[in-house]
């Protein structure tokens, strides 16, 4: 039983890291602390090996799951190493910035497809699917919208916006992010949707009017809605994924076109309270309501874990492996995309820096693009995992 082994994993591993500072004070790392605490914070007996280095991309297809990672049009044009990385190890690749409106949307009757568009010449010249993100969000929205979009103009620019950009990459796209991040039990509605400009300007029924639109124009694309900061078992997220529920539970019973749910994951390497079971039953439910899944952003934040590379590696390829083994085992999972593939492009760098100044390692492969103990990580989950 898989799971019961994780339990003990995590747990053995946040008692050591318990006896390295409090929870609430993890991040603060104390002077000194490190040279006698690091011995006990030891998982070095666990095992990350693998048989070979075939790519990710290979081993996940073996068992019928798709592997790729975000990737912005600049890194790609900038550094060769990466663009062959990028190819050797991907089968998905999905635009870290360039699908978002304000990329999309210089002015507000104009859309550039450019930058979109080569990201996805780049994934099929290389066999590669394509990933949309994303036709609606309360992020990333441009300079100009604030002053141009209100409660009387909301639905005509949403509706064009979606259905521009669905038709342009109509075909091409494997899925699309129709809705990203639209709950937030913290803002105190019943329904615990976010309060979002579109929610304000055109009430909880704009979730259902962008799937419908996307499905109208690219009716091939697997449609889908992606959330965050869920994973854990705190109050928190166990509030957002029932919100989750009762949304998909929701454009379900009224005959909405959403084919799936994008469950982020950009996860954290101090955290304990992470649950194989609850998480195990969501993905469960979900599936249940005749939806795939999708693991569209995985990561693992080090800010918080001591300086040490080596130890600093092994928590986060730890998380990696216990995370992807409890969710690889529901088969309607069936794609992990890392957000990104190397440590010196992720956007944690600058979202959840390190207070001593050391570079993040959250993805597979370091700065150089060397694999990391991450990588192997991710290959042993997929190398275990129940074929789709
Ligand atoms: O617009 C300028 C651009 O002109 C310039 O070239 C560039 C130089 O640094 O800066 C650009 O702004 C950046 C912006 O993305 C572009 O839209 C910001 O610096 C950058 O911080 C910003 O952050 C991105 C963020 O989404 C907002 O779009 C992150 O890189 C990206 O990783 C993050 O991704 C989100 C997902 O979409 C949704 N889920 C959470 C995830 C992480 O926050």
């Amino acid at each position: 039983m898989p799971n019961r082994k994780l339990v003990t994993r995590r747990q053995a591993l946040w008692l050591s890291l318990g006896t390295l500072t409090s929870i609430g004070a993890i991040a603060t790392a104390k002077a000194g602390y490190e040279s006698q605490q690091i011995e006990s914070l030891d998982n070095s007996k666990r095992n990350f090996k693998v048989a070979a280095y075939t790519p990710l991309k290979k081993r996940a297809a073996t068992k019928g799951i798709i592997y790729g990672a975000a990737i912005r049009r600049d890194l790609l044009q900038s550094n060769p190493k990466l663009a062959a990385s990028f190819a050797q190890q991907c089968g998905i690749l999905v635009p870290e910035w360039e699908l978002k409106w304000n990329f999309l949307r210089p002015t507000p009757n104009r859309f550039d497809f450019t930058a979109g568009d080569w990201l996805a010449k780049f994934a099929r010249t290389h066999g590669m699917l394509f990933r949309g993100h994303t036709l609606v969000w309360h992020e990333a929205l441009p300079p100009w919208f604030k002053g141009v979009v209100n409660r009387q103009n909301a639905e005509k620019f949403l509706v064009e916006h979606i259905a521009t950009v669905t038709k342009h990459y109509a075909g091409q796209v494997h899925s699309w992010d129709v809705v990203n991040e639209a709950t937030k039990p913290g803002d105190k509605r019943s329904d615990g949707l976010r309060n979002s400009p579109w929610l304000k300007f055109l009430g909880p029924d704009y979730i259902e009017l962008a799937f419908r639109v996307a499905a109208e124009k690219d009716p091939k694309a697997l449609l889908v809605y992606n959330d965050t900061e869920l994973e854990y078992d705190i109050p928190e997220h166990e509030a957002t994924r029932s919100a989750i529920l009762k949304l998909l539970e929701r454009l379900k019973s009224r005959g909405t076109p959403i084919h799936a749910f994008g469950i982020q994951s950009h996860l954290w390497g101090h955290e304990n309270r992470f649950n194989p079971k609850k998480l195990r039953k969501f993905l469960a439910d979900v599936a249940s309501l005749g939806l795939k899944i999708l693991v569209t952003e995985l990561d693992v934040r080090d800010k918080n874990l001591p300086k040490d590379l080596k130890l600093r590696d092994r928590v986060v390829a730890a998380t990696y492996e216990d995370y992807l083994s409890v969710v690889l085992d529901e088969k309607a999972v069936i794609a992990v995309l890392t957000w990104g593939l190397s440590d010196r492009d992720s956007w944690i760098s600058k979202y959840a820096p390190r207070s001593d100044g050391l570079a993040v390692r959250p993805l597979p492969f370091d700065s150089n693009l060397k694999p990391k103990l991450a990588w192997n990580a991710i290959a042993r989950a997929f190398d275990r995992a129940p074929k789709r």
